[in-house]
């Protein structure tokens, strides 16, 4: 029985709740003193004036048929859809990908394989709009040659900064080289004499709200000066670090604090290592689907992708921050029927929703470790990061989400998740082997024992 094999580390998501004082303390003093280290030498700016879009350093005016832009991160999931639609806007004239070197596969063979996985339009990745760069933001120059170097200098209109590892369990100091290659990046962006037509756009993540205080209302689209709203876990920690940097750094800046994205489209493509399809395959496994109480604010990879981009060439100065988390929710438990009509629809045939029973959150959690015990197997540490996950998301906090509406006519018009979208992801993780009929027979009879 292998329903569980992916490393599971990456989905403990620590949270500051409970967490004692002096702790919360000491971690929001190791987020200002990475703070300090890596603003050193940038603009004292005053923090308040970002707030207000109107006083932004720009000069930009964005151009009908010349952006050139850096994407970072572009071989990651939401990094390849960024790609597509930015080699298929007219507007935009070049792409610069910049991306670690591997020692698997070389650049193209890895866009493509993403491409390929999420039906994306492969010829794009032909366009002679594209130029991948390899390299590592840690080094001097990125480790790539003077001449490219110069070439950016004098032609970048954007830098999307999207690469990142998220891996949540890590502490902050582990993230200390993505704060240095966001640095780093500034220092390009501020190193050319068109500096001021640089916009540089940061994907950062609403886990990075962790610990706000709810009673001051919805968290703001504006840089929030106190550490210790984001202690909770090094990799949002690591995200305000960077905003933090960000804002000192005298370029035009927005930083977009995403929240959970899921599959879009065109086929639901989303990574079955990642939490909620792990969710789905122990519901399958177990026979039992749990429904949470809260709702789902998830985006799509697509409209995620679709409104960056928007963003980024938005004609207006552009605000510090804004937040993205669906504008129309949909309730957690519409979800998991939908789930669990489609995981029946195409695996369960001859099966009556009644074989995917509702339980409890408890109850599911229960019966995972139950049938971890009886196995002796992985799932009990897995039984335990779920419950850590699935407890927790209740307790996100909300967002105000104002700019990026005022910002993206996508995301106004937003769609609310709907049961064909989630059928869409059941048959891609089917497609892709990791739900299957055998799985079903063969384990959920031993996991009731
Ligand atoms: N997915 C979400 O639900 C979500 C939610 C909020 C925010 N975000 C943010 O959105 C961005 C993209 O997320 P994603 O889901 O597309 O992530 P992903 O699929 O894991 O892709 C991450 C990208 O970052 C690169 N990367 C990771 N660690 C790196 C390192 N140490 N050095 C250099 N490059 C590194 C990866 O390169 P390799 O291909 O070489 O690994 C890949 O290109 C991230 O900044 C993430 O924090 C995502």
């Amino acid at each position: 029985m292998a329903i569980f094999s992916h490393d599971f580390e990456f989905f403990s998501y620590p949270t500051s709740k409970g967490l004692p004082v002096q702790d919360i303390v000491q971690h929001a003093e190791s987020i200002e003193a990475m703070v300090s280290k890596y603003s050193a030498g940038l603009d004292d700016n005053n923090d308040d004036s970002l707030n207000s879009p109107t006083s932004s350093c720009s000069t930009r005016k964005p151009s009908a048929v010349n952006e050139i832009v850096l994407l970072t991160g572009s071989t990651g999931n939401l990094g390849c859809y960024i790609l597509a639609s930015l080699l298929s806007k007219d507007h935009v004239r070049r792409v610069y990908t910049f991306n670690r070197k591997s020692t698997d596969r070389n650049i193209m063979d890895r866009h493509k394989a993403q491409f390929e996985d999420k039906e994306l339009n492969v010829a794009l990745l032909s366009s002679p709009k594209l130029v991948h760069l390899e390299g590592d933001v840690t080094l001097p120059g990125l480790g790539l040659s003077e001449k490219v170097i110069t070439n950016l200098q004098q032609e970048l209109t954007a830098i999307i900064h999207n690469a990142w590892n998220s891996n949540f369990s890590s502490p902050l100091s582990s993230f200390e080289h993505h704060i240095k290659g966001t640095r780093a990046l500034i220092d390009l962006a501020r190193s050319s004499s068109r500096r001021n037509a640089i916009r540089f756009l940061f994907t950062s993540s609403i886990t990075m709200t962790q610990n706000w205080d709810e009673s001051q209302g919805p968290y703001p689209e504006t840089l929030v000066m106190d550490a210790m709203t984001a202690v909770g876990g090094g990799y949002g920690e690591s995200k305000y670090v960077a905003e933090r940097i960000l804002a000192k750094s005298g370029l035009e800046v927005i930083s977009l604090r995403i929240g959970q994205i899921c599959g879009g489209e065109p086929n639901g493509a989303w990574k079955s290592v990642e939490w909620f399809p792990i969710c789905v395959k122990a519901c399958w496994y177990l026979g039992a689907i749990f429904v949470p109480s809260h709702e789902t604010n998830w985006m799509t990879m697509d409209s995620t992708s679709d409104i960056v981009l928007e963003i980024v060439f938005h004609k207006d100065p552009l605000p510090f921050a804004a937040n993205l988390t669906h504008p129309r929710p949909v309730s957690s438990a519409f979800i998991l029927h939908a789930v669990r009509d489609a995981l029946i629809q195409e695996l369960g045939h001859g099966l009556s929703p009644e074989s995917l029973r509702q339980v409890s959150v408890k109850e599911w959690i229960d019966m995972l470790e139950r049938s971890a015990i009886t196995h002796n197997a992985e799932p009990r540490n897995i039984s335990r990061l779920l419950s850590k996950i699935i407890f927790k998301l209740p307790s996100f906090v909300t967002l105000d989400i104002s700019n990026a509406i005022k910002l993206s006519e996508r995301m106004r018009t937003l769609e609310p998740i709907d049961a064909r979208l989630v059928s869409k992801w059941v048959k891609f993780w089917i497609a892709s082997g990791d739900l299957g009929q055998s799985g079903f027979c063969e384990d959920r009879s031993r996991a009731h024992l």
